[in-house]
């Protein structure tokens, strides 16, 4: 397992639209491994294969008190409501946003395993799988700000938002 450097916007591995995993092989489970201790060192709460420089659609998500997983070719089916939430990226550091999310979402994809599941969520981990599914689509979010106000540059020391 490695930590790998997590790139930094404006690198431009951050606004491809990732490919899809045809194979999940050891590869993938390697990349899997090293997404998981590269998200665990920075901290954050979640991290996309883009953030370490691969452009495929994986994403390993590590909410406090629930088990950390990854999804490979991760999609948003369904959302519900709306409610506003202080966001920040490892690949933005320094800032945080206030930005617009569902209250909830249903996400399909497939686990390390090649299975085929199926995740309801709210809170936290909607908003953490929303932001990583987000990444494997190019979008950050600091492309869903309404304003330039509700961008804000922070010590990061004071990160206590989700960082993802
Ligand atoms: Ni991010």
């Amino acid at each position: 397992m490695a930590v790998l450097p997590i790139r930094i916007a404006p690198d431009p591995v951050l606004r491809q639209k990732a490919k899809r995993v045809r194979n999940i092989d050891g590869s993938i489970h390697k990349l899997i491994k090293d997404m998981l201790e590269t998200m665990h060192d920075a901290p954050g709460v979640g991290l996309a294969a883009p953030q370490v420089g691969v452009p495929l659609r994986v994403i390993v998500i590590g909410i406090p008190e629930q088990e950390d997983f990854a999804l490979i070719n991760p999609e948003v089916v369904k959302t519900k409501g709306e409610r506003v939430v202080s966001e920040g990226c490892l690949s933005i550091p320094g800032y945080v946003g206030q930005l617009k999310r569902a209250e909830s979402v249903t996400v399909k994809g497939r686990d390390p395993s090649g299975k085929e599941v199926r995740i309801k969520a709210e809170e936290l981990l909607a908003q953490a799988l929303e932001h990583e599914i987000d990444h494997v689509n190019g979008i950050l979010y600091t492309d869903r700000l309404e304003r330039e106000e509700d961008l804000k540059k922070i010590e990061p020391k004071d990160v206590k938002e989700a960082e993802l």
